[in-house]
């Protein structure tokens, strides 16, 4: 079939070919089909949808348009973690030095950071020298070595991925399920994964509003990684206010590595090690959840955890000492206070407008070729539920000396609404989705 028939039938509501589907990816992938073709095709799936078929074809023929992660037989389980995102989420950096500390390796390939969202590639590139964008073989040096690596994605990775994302985010066509669904799952099983973990956010500060919208990519994902052989298991977890107390990319940086010294905030840990055991469970390192936690707090206990992390920031060229020295992590800066104009209780945080502002101070992107600060951001001192008095700082904004944060702060404190008593606060962990049978 040609690309304008392709479209023609998933516009009337058909079922697209396999090996059509196949051709027209390996085809764009190489450039031989131009981006409007796709476009409209990508337009016509946000209307008609993939069924469970095409979506395999679609993320299969994705794939293959690049080449995947090498592998020993006799090397260790490999588990990755997906998470589609939030404010103050760091999870990864911490999660991946413990997992891999455990026995379970960590092939992670993670994004950058655009709009409200923070990417886990800008935190960790808050080290000086530290390197995200490492050839393939490389990489694969560094799973033999350590059993961990966080790299980028790169034209070697799913290049038909890298082409057609840049595509949707022009063409209105990001919103939809099956296509996030063949791009986040196409990066992740280039890496030739024995399991996949995925938490998938709910509320103000996620990629998904609604516990509705969230559970049926969680469960589209679930599936999708399923009919690809690929084991997974989904949680949905609250984005209704930052995950633990840092937002800034340096500072995240900072937070999770607290995490790996048995210290940080008690949400960070608690999502940190859940999703950390079920990779555990997942990759043969635990018999059960509980388990798998407990052997994540021994690796944070002993310090084989933040050796890895230091391992890991070595390998990719990066100076362990700075984790150390938070002064050169961040550079210089100056420190102003959010204060709350009420007292009362934290009864809600705009989630969604923390990430904004912080953009706004330059900790993070609106176009994908901005350049970003490391060291700026805020630290969050209350979540919902806690009381606050009239006058208590509810965020302190750290900035450059003489930076004008007069918008960025009016900004934040709109973020906070302050009521008499809070209503009831959705739960941390949400639900776990495991897959259904074809
Ligand atoms: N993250 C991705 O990698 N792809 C999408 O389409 C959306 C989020």
């Amino acid at each position: 079939m040609t690309p304008y028939e392709l479209i023609r039938a998933k516009r009337d509501g058909g079922t697209l070919p396999t090996e059509a589907l196949r051709s027209l990816l390996a085809a764009y992938a190489r450039g031989d089909v131009p981006d409007y073709q796709m476009a409209a095709l990508c337009m016509a799936v946000f209307f008609r949808g993939l069924d469970r078929g095409e979506l395999r074809s679609w993320t299969e023929a994705m794939v293959r348009s690049g080449r995947t992660l090498r592998r020993d037989p006799a090397s260790p389980p490999r588990i990755d973690k997906h998470s589609t995102g939030g404010v103050g989420d760091k999870v990864s950096l911490c999660l991946a030095p413990l997992v891999a500390a455990c026995g379970v390796a960590v092939p992670m390939v993670a994004g950058r950071g655009l709009g409200h969202t923070g990417g886990t590639l800008d935190k960790l590139s808050a080290i000086p020298g530290l390197r995200t964008d490492l050839p393939l073989t490389r990489v694969e040096g560094i799973l033999a070595e350590i059993g961990v690596c966080i790299v980028g994605q790169t034209e070697e990775l799913v290049p038909a991925d890298r082409r057609l994302y840049a595509l949707r985010d022009v063409t209105a066509t990001v919103e939809s399920i099956p296509l996030i669904a063949a791009s986040i799952l196409s990066k992740k099983l280039a890496e030739d994964l024995d399991g996949l973990v995925l938490d998938v956010t709910v509320g103000s500060g996620a990629l998904m509003h609604q516990r509705e919208d969230a559970e049926l990519l969680a469960r589209t994902l679930v599936d999708l990684a399923r009919d690809l052989g690929c084991p997974a298991v989904a949680w949905l977890t609250s984005m209704d206010a930052p995950l633990g107390r840092a937002v800034g990319n340096g500072s995240e940086l900072l937070e999770a590595v607290d995490v790996l010294r048995g210290a940080g905030p008690a949400d960070l840990r608690a999502v940190t090690l859940r999703l950390g055991a079920e990779m555990l469970l997942l990759g043969r390192g635990a018999g059960t959840v509980e388990e798998g936690e407990a052997r994540l707090a021994g690796a944070i206990a002993d310090g084989s955890g933040l050796e890895r992390f230091r391992a890991l920031v070595r390998a990719q060229g990066g100076d362990p000492a700075v984790l150390d020295d938070p002064s050169r992590l961040l550079g210089s800066l100056e420190s102003t206070p959010v204060r709350a104009p009420v007292g009362g209780v934290l009864a809600e945080v705009d989630t969604l407008a923390v990430g904004l502002a912080a953009v706004l101070l330059g900790a993070g992107r609106t176009r994908s070729d901005e350049a970003i600060d490391p060291g700026v951001g805020f630290t969050v001192l209350h979540h919902p539920g806690e009381p606050v008095a009239r006058g208590e700082p509810l965020a302190i904004v750290h900035h450059r000396p003489g930076q004008d944060v007069t918008e960025v702060c009016e900004r934040l404190a709109a973020a906070f609404r302050i009521a008499e008593s809070a209503g009831p606060l959705p739960p941390l962990f949400i639900a776990r989705l495991e897959a259904s049978r074809p």
